[in-house]
């Protein structure tokens, strides 16, 4: 990929308005919706009308080939130099997309992202080589959502692949570095870096996960490393593949994560780990932390091994194979000789704060949550810091806005059954409340100390002052580390 090219595909890309607005605007709800099932049908119907964008979107989302005439004109003077740069193939009077370009948009940002084209279109071959490079996926997504956006210095994009969370980062970071192993990801990481005008910033190296930045440290760590678990079958499709057993993928990047770490600094990991037989998931994964980190690991998905080795097998275009059944027994039986009762699927955060009592905190968490669910993740390391830096009697606090109070009980009696404090955003927390607890939240507006207001309920429910206080206090701390109060 010759990067001298970028900024005159920038270019032809904005003059056509190929932007993911006007993509969907132009292929409209049903059709966009089509082509994440992966069917052109719809979108084919919409983009007859031979303008730049219809074709570009015809040339690159849909892998339809058009006229010489029409990409030429969408991409003037650039047709033949993409053909040898290998984006484009031309054949007599008609040029088909041999890479993938599609349009990105984060809040506040227009991007594109040259990869792989997407396999499978119109139930087409599903297969792809060892060395494919993932174009955006729903793990890319989900790792940019996950991820910390305030301002940093340095960042890192473990296993960038065509670079999408580098160019994420580079928004927000003085500099990145993104290593890969895969020499045609690195060759697209590059070329994404200088399309989207960030090649200062962005500094792609080769090498497996940390070698690369071998004595260096970073503010940011993001990585949503090859963590497919599977049985080494001597095939490797790198994009998703280690080559580790197990989940070591993770667990390495975990434990080697603190010698990349500035102060501060934190590492999210989008991941897949081992659920073993007879051993809870959250005490294997909460060994992995070392000392001085708090740690916020949220499981948001547990797979059966059934449902995961077709789920891969699947992706990787095997199902229906001659040989679907035997690589599916092989997967399986391995699970079972592993003792692998089932996978989880989630995120770990880690922090190094040099906190002697690190919190380190392992939540199974299937429900809906707020995307980006990244200042959720923001302010739980905002309240363990408040939490550390020593919550008494002397506070003084504020119920966070979203909190509501829901109450269950038999219809039209006065006191209800159960007080439920929830939260409206982020992580959408809920737990119940006794009558004190819902009381004190609700008069934590910031104008009274906890102890005033503990001390004004224990008269007004006709308890023991002191007793209420040893009690509470343990609750306050707890509320303020879960989000409820803050300081
Ligand atoms: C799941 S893809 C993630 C791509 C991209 N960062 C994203 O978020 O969509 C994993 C990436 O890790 C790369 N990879 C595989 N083994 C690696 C290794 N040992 N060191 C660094 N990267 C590796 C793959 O080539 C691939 O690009």
């Amino acid at each position: 990929m010759d990067v001298h090219l970028a900024p005159r595909l920038r270019d032809a890309l904005q003059a056509a308005d190929f932007t993911y607005d006007a993509v969907a605007d132009l292929l409209g709800t049903r059709a966009h919706e089509a082509l994440a099932r992966n069917e052109t049908v719809p979108g084919r119907r919409r983009t007859r009308g031979g303008t730049p964008l219809e074709t570009l979107v015809r040339l690159f989302l849909l892998q339809t080939a058009v006229d010489l005439d029409a990409a030429e004109a969408a991409l003037p003077g650039l047709v033949d130099r993409l053909a040898v740069a290998g984006l484009l193939e031309m054949s007599v009077g008609e040029v088909v997309a041999r890479l993938d370009c599609r349009p990105y948009a984060t809040d506040d940002q227009h991007l594109w992202v040259v990869s792989d084209l997407t396999p499978g279109l119109d139930g087409g071959p599903a297969r792809v080589g060892p060395d494919h490079v993932l174009g955006i996926s729903a793990a890319s997504s989900s790792l940019a959502q996950l991820t910390l956006r305030e301002p940093v210095g340095t960042a890192l994009d473990l296993g960038t692949g065509c670079g999408v969370q580098a160019l994420h980062l580079a928004r927000h970071s003085g500099r990145v570095v993104a290593t890969d192993v895969n020499a045609r990801a690195l060759a697209l990481a590059r070329f994404n870096a200088a399309l989207n005008d960030v090649t200062h910033r962005v500094e792609v190296r080769d090498g497996s996960f940390f070698e690369p930045v071998a004595g260096e440290r970073f503010d940011l760590i993001a990585t949503n490393p090859p963590f497919v678990i599977s049985p080494a079958t001597g095939e490797r499709l790198v994009y998703r593949d280690s080559g580790l057993p197990g989940d070591r993928v993770v667990e390495d990047i975990v434990c080697a994560a603190p010698r990349h770490l500035n102060p501060g600094g934190w590492c999210q990991i989008l991941g897949n780990w081992i659920i073993e037989r007879d051993r809870p998931w959250d005490e294997r994964l909460a060994s992995w932390v070392e000392p001085g980190h708090d740690a916020l690991v949220v499981q948001r998905e547990v797979v059966d091994p059934a449902s995961y080795v077709e789920l891969w097998l699947k992706d990787a275009g095997r199902h229906g194979a001659s040989d679907y059944r035997e690589r599916y027994e092989t997967w399986l039986s391995w699970f079972d000789e592993q003792g692998i009762e089932a996978i989880g699927f989630g995120w770990i955060n880690l922090r190094a704060t040099g906190h002697e009592q690190p919190r380190v905190e392992l939540i199974e968490w299937p429900y809906d949550v707020e995307q980006p669910i990244a200042p959720a993740i923001a302010a739980w390391g905002e309240a363990t810091e408040a939490v550390q830096a020593g919550i008494d009697g002397g506070a003084y606090l504020h119920a966070r806005e979203d909190v509501v109070q829901e109450t269950y009980g038999a219809i039209g009696v006065e006191d209800p059954e159960t007080v439920v404090l929830r939260q409206q955003r982020g992580f959408r927390r809920a737990r119940t409340a006794d009558t004190v607890v819902a009381a004190l939240v609700g008069a934590c507006d910031g104008d009274l100390t906890v102890d005033q207001i503990l001390g004004a309920l224990a008269e007004l429910l006709d308890l023991d002052g002191d007793a209420v206080r040893a009690e509470y206090l343990p609750v306050v701390r707890e509320l303020v580390a879960d989000g409820f109060l803050s300081d």
